[in-house]
């Protein structure tokens, strides 16, 4: 049987789907991810990615923090639009059959597709909060603030992403646990899994049928019943739903 014929037939026989995503769900909608050849973490800055994007770079180097921020990581998410693979995601959950998006994205394309459960694990660009008052700020308000946005009251706005150095909420962590070892159909896609605590959930799964979805190899290729190196977007765009 070839590929798409064994998700299609995982997914008929399926009621409890969730998939787990990351940076690469996003590419064909035209944001880049961090670890392919292409991707942000491999572009030459006088900081290393990962160092700006951390709480210490934030707090000692905040001004370098928000032009990165806003240039690589907002901007690029300003045009964007969902692509396949989320609009068929959020198909299946309003067929009943998938309990959760989770996502390592903070772009907010999954909820843009009309998905409803979706548990980001390192937070959203559209979500940002005063650290004085803790006054809420939408992305549109947080950008009408300046280069370094300031809330009313004087403090300083951030956004409400996990930056490295940052713990995961808690309260996320224990819906993604419950909902991955709940699932009877595990699907990975558009994820390096380099990333922890994140890539480490994946352990909470029960099932035997994990899927893979990805371009590049994973470390969990060899745990999957069903691998595919492909474009999500176009695989998930052969099924029939
Ligand atoms: N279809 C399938 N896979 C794709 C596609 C695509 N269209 N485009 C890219 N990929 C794959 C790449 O081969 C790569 O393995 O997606 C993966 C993206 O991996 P990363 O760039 O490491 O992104 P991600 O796994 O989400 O990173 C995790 O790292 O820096 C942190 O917080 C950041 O959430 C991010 C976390
Ligand atoms: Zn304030």
């Amino acid at each position: 049987m070839d590929t798409i014929a064994q998700l299609q037939q995982y997914i008929d026989q399926s009621s409890r789907i969730v998939f787990f995503g990351g940076a690469g769900v996003s590419t064909e909608s035209g944001i880049k991810d961090f670890r392919s050849v292409d991707g942000l973490y491999h572009m030459k800055y006088k900081y290393n990615p990962e160092t700006i994007l951390s709480h210490s770079f934030f707090l000692n180097h905040t001004e370098e923090f928000f032009e990165f921020y806003m240039d690589k990581i907002v901007q690029p998410t300003q045009n964007a639009a969902p692509n396949t693979a989320h609009t068929v995601l959020a198909q299946l959950e309003a067929q009943g059959k998938l309990s959760a998006v989770i996502t390592q994205n903070i772009d907010g394309l999954h909820q843009m597709a009309g998905s409803r459960n979706v548990l980001e694990l390192h937070g959203s660009i559209h979500r940002n909060y005063c650290m004085k008052c803790g006054a809420k700020y939408s992305l549109a308000e947080t950008l009408a603030h300046g280069d370094i946005p300031h809330c009313k009251c004087g403090g300083l706005i951030r956004p409400d992403v996990v930056l490295y150095e940052e713990p995961l909420n808690d309260t996320i962590i224990t819906k993604a646990i419950h909902a991955i070892s709940s699932a009877d159909l595990l699907i990975v896609g558009g994820t390096s899994l380099t990333v922890y605590p994140a890539a480490g959930f994946l352990d909470f799964y029960q099932g035997n049928k994990l899927v893979v979805i990805n371009l590049d190899n994973t470390s969990y290729d060899s745990k999957a019943a069903l691998t595919i190196n492909g474009k999500i977007g176009e695989v998930l765009g052969q099924l029939a739903l």
